[in-house]
């Protein structure tokens, strides 16, 4: 069920979350701004820990999908880690709340400088994606006289089955270290004493909608271990990255029960302790992007909803080509008139595109319209495109409401820039 019913809290039926009408939140805080449901987020929580609690895994949740604090810290407070991906995602889990032994640090492209921030925050494991990286992490934690606990990421080149930009576990993606050389770089990480090896990890790709490509992916990190044991190698963690999709259209991914059972087959086969790194699966459907439609614009060809958030607020329907559901916050008459719009932002570029030919109850400027699915990956890849602050965040629970990013005004966006003493 999503998390935003219609409901008669205040007359007529309109959107709501635990206990609060978003033309309330509206009204306070204005538009767009991205709001949260705690009951959602900890609800999607509790469900996956639920199905992965016969095996036991460590949940840490990927900050990437949702890195304002509050919600971390509601992940924390219900026993989450945290898989980080730089510094400020480090420093994000750990002011969350998050203990560093719960905390995995993923990446390409970890600095010198990252390393050590993550080796004096004695985090629990480095996921290693590269011969170049390994030799880096050996001499700054050498340096320190540190060791660092680290396991490798292996590229099982598996197609997750997923949108271009997102899979990650194909032989042509940057990341992990090729699967036939992965012996060899366990063999080289054991020799350096300041590494500890502890696993394996993995991630194939995010907005799987399909459980095939896991079990391929699952199954190849498996033979690994076992000829990693083989070879006389302790492998006693295996990290199987995040992607469990979430049906944002007409997708059907798989069910929480069937990629729990894929899991525990798993670690009962290697006895092997197990860590997931979901992001989208528990925030997305948690969050969406309340907006307010500035002009509708009918040119005979087209209707245009124009509306006060754009592609600098929710930039992934103009770079993935990704759906999101549209729905007005005041819930139309059944016979209202309907008419096909796009619903598009201010921005100016003919790529800001929201949502594209959707049928909806005629609207008018004024109206607020939702933007669902939208917690994850929405305001922490918000950018300020066209001179525009970034849509705030706001938190639900228990018929309350907490602003927990607040809009930046035009005064702090325009004091990011200093002007150069020539130009002073
Ligand atoms: N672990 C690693 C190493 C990752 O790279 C990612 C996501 C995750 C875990 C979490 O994956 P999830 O459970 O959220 O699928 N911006 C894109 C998604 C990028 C995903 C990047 N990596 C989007 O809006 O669809």
């Amino acid at each position: 069920m999503d998390p935003f019913q219609y409901r008669a809290l205040r007359g007529a039926p309109e959107l709501a979350a635990d206990g609060v009408a978003l033309v309330a939140v509206a009204e306070a805080v204005g538009t767009p701004t991205y709001v949260y449901s705690s009951a959602a987020l900890e609800a999607r929580y509790r469900a996956f820990a639920a199905a992965l609690a016969p095996s036991r895994a460590r949940i840490c949740y990927a900050i990437k999908a949702n890195d304002n604090l509050a919600v971390i810290r509601s992940f924390g407070k219900l026993g989450a880690g945290a898989d980080v991906v730089s510094e400020g995602e480090l420093r994000a889990a750990l002011k969350a709340g998050i203990a560093p032994e719960h905390i995995v640090f993923s990446g390409v492209g970890k600095t010198a400088r990252e390393m050590a921030a993550a080796l004096d925050a004695d985090i629990g494991q480095f996921n290693v994606e590269s011969a170049p990286e390994l030799e880096a992490l050996a001499v700054v934690a050498g340096t320190k006289g540190l060791r660092a606990k680290i396991a490798l990421r292996i590229n099982p080149d598996v197609d997750a089955g997923t949108h271009e930009k997102i899979a990650t576990g194909r032989k042509q993606d940057k990341f992990g270290v090729a699967y036939d050389e992965a012996p060899a770089l366990f063999r080289r990480a054991a020799e350096l004493r300041s590494l500890d090896v502890v696993g394996v990890a993995m991630h194939i790709g995010s907005q799987l909608t399909r459980l095939d490509p896991f079990e391929a992916a699952f199954e190849r990190a498996a033979q690994l271990v076992e000829r990693l044991r083989a070879e006389g190698h302790a492998v006693s963690r295996l990290d199987l990255g995040g992607g469990l999709g979430i049906r944002y259209r007409d997708e059907t991914p798989p069910a929480l029960d069937a990629y729990g059972a894929l899991i525990e087959r798993l670690v009962r086969r290697l006895n092997i302790e197990i860590t997931v790194e979901p992001g989208r699966y528990l925030v997305a459907p948690a969050g969406l992007l309340l907006t307010r439609v500035i002009y509708v614009k009918r040119n005979g060809e087209k209707n245009f909803a124009i509306v006060d958030a754009a592609m600098n607020d929710l930039i992934r329907p103009t770079l993935y080509g990704a759906y999101h559901r549209v729905v007005p916050v005041r819930e139309a008459p059944a016979d209202a008139p309907r008419e096909t719009v796009d619903v598009v932002g201010p921005v100016c570029e003919s790529g800001d595109v929201l949502a594209l030919g959707r049928d909806l109850p005629r609207l008018a400027a004024g109206d607020l319209v939702a933007i669902l699915d939208a917690g994850a990956y929405g305001a922490n890849m918000a950018s300020a495109y066209n001179g525009r602050p970034p849509a705030p965040e706001v938190l639900l629970k228990d018929g309350r409401f907490a602003v927990i990013r607040p809009r930046l005004s035009l005064e702090a966006l325009l004091a990011r820039d200093v002007l150069p003493d020539w130009l002073a």
